[in-house]
């Protein structure tokens, strides 16, 4: 008898507990998020900030386009509830990659347990390495409906590293305190959040070109359409990505036009294989490099096609610069148009004349790319600079980039994909 009651009672319990569940509304399942950037203007980087922890704060990240996650300084004021350090040998501890066990001989606190996972955090602006501890703690993403602000998207065990605050020494822009890694790596933004929330590998980076007004980084489905009503995937031009080892991504770029003639240097470079090859695109490099003898070629080709303007001694890090007082007068005409030819020449990622230079100096105005000696990461490394104000598409599970090819058909102002507005966020948390 009494087994028969405690029978019913384990059968209730389990029936209550089943019928329980299934009213539990179903997980909010965003299908794109954004996070908004801002240009800072001392270093021409830009920035993110991201809510993070328990009780949230709003944390400034570094936005490179190439880490391999998001790595945070945790040794000076991170007060969180919720920060966890898996163990070493976890699957959390897989996911993220080449790592091994970390022992911490300090007192205990985020950044510094004993048996968690040790990962290798890059700071992108000196290269220095050290290593940080693998770490979970809430993130807190806006979710966008169509053109509108919806819901706060929450990963309750977002994967990051804790690196030790001597890792943001160099240019940084201030305020700075840690580096969201966009690259091709499980834990990086993109992958983390596409496998959390179901939605594809896709990404979209469109930078502001003002300090005056917000970018966007958009993940999982992202739109096309700007805050005007375009709609810009008409305007898109597609080429193959390539990942590199350290998870970075690289265009094939086979030949650069000036007014639309080729400018002659040795294009066997540009396929090289030092390093990886290929040109890379980065968002931690502020003005586009180019290898040393393209620099020398495509610097005195661009000369040549800008008749009449004289030059001036060169404001570093530039190493072409011209009389300001000068130059043309009219936004478009009378400025060499520059093109970056991709697969065929139909496809080519033109930086219109005017967007070529940039203000050095009163009455000076230099060529916005760098001479990189014969040390470059790749024989061209796209900056942020030639990157603003296009809207790049990175869809990963295609292995292609699109880009707004020319802004001169089709501009494009980042600061029109703004989802500020609309509907009040509310709160919502994913269990797992
Ligand atoms: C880690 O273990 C060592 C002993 O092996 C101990 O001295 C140290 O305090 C521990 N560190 C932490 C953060 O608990
Ligand atoms: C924005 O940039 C301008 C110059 O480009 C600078 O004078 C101004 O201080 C900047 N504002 C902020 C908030 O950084
Ligand atoms: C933002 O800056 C740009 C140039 O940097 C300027 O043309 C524009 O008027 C500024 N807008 C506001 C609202 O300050
Ligand atoms: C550039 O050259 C191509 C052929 O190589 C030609 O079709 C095109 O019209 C030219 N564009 C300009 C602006 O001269
Ligand atoms: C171009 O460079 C490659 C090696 O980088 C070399 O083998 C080739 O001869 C060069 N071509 C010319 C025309 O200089
Ligand atoms: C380039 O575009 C022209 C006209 O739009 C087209 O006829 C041609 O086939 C294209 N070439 C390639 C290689 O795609
Ligand atoms: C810029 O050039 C003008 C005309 O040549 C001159 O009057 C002015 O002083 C110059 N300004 C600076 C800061 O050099
Ligand atoms: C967003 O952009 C549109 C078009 O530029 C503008 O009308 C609107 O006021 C902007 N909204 C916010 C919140 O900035």
């Amino acid at each position: 008898m009494a087994s028969t009651l405690n029978f019913l009672l384990i059968f209730f319990t389990a029936l209550f507990i089943t019928s329980e569940s299934s009213v539990v509304r179903s997980p909010f399942r965003p299908n794109s998020l954004v996070l908004p950037v801002h240009k800072d203007s001392a270093t021409g980087l830009h920035v993110a900030n991201i809510r993070k922890r328990t009780p949230q704060v709003s944390v400034p990240f570094l936005v490179d386009l190439n880490g391999n996650f998001l790595w945070v300084v945790c040794d000076q004021n991170y007060l969180s509830s919720t920060y966890k350090a898996p163990f070493c040998h976890s699957t959390q501890c897989s996911r993220a990659g080449d790592h091994y066990c970390h022992k911490c001989h300090s007192a205990a606190q985020p950044g510094c347990h004993n048996n968690t996972c040790a990962v290798m955090t890059i700071n992108p602006l000196t290269r220095r390495y050290t290593v940080g501890e693998l770490a979970q703690d809430v993130v807190s993403i806006q979710s966008i409906q169509g053109s509108n602000t919806a819901r706060i998207a929450t990963i309750p065990n977002f994967l990051f590293a804790c690196a030790p605050s001597s890792l943001l020494q160099g240019p940084f822009p201030k305020s700075v305190q840690g580096v969201a890694g966009l690259g091709h790596a499980p834990v990086a933004l993109p992958l983390q959040l596409a496998s959390h929330f179901g939605f594809p590998p896709q990404f979209a980076l469109c930078l502001a070109s003002s300090n005056n007004t917000s970018g966007s980084i958009l993940f999982g489905n992202v739109p096309f359409k700007l805050a005007t009503g375009s709609d810009i995937s008409q305007s898109m031009a597609y080429t193959p990505l390539s990942i590199g080892p350290l998870a970075e991504y690289y265009i094939l770029v086979k030949s650069i036009k000036i007014n639309n003639k080729t400018v002659p240097f040795n294009t066997s470079l540009l396929s090289s294989t030092r390093g990886f090859g290929g040109t890379m695109i980065s968002t931690t490099t502020p003005y586009t490099v180019l290898e040393h003898s393209i620099f020398t070629t495509f610097a005195r080709f661009f000369v040549e096609q800008f008749v009449g303007v004289p030059q001036v001694e060169s404001v570093p890090p530039f190493g072409l610069c011209f009389n300001s007082h000068i130059l043309p007068p009219t936004r478009v005409g009378g400025y060499p148009n520059i093109d970056f030819v991709m697969q065929n020449r139909n496809v080519s990622w033109t930086i219109l004349g005017v967007d070529s230079l940039v203000n050095a100096r009163p009455n000076v105005s230099c060529l916005a790319f760098v001479d990189g000696g014969l040390n470059t990461r790749a024989p061209i490394v796209i900056g942020a600079y030639q990157l603003e104000d296009h809207y790049l598409h990175f869809d990963l599970s295609n292995s292609k980039v699109g880009f707004s090819s020319s802004r001169l058909s089709h501009p494009v102002n980042c600061a029109n994909f703004n989802f500020t507005s609309a509907l009040t966020p509310e709160e919502d948390t994913m269990k797992d």
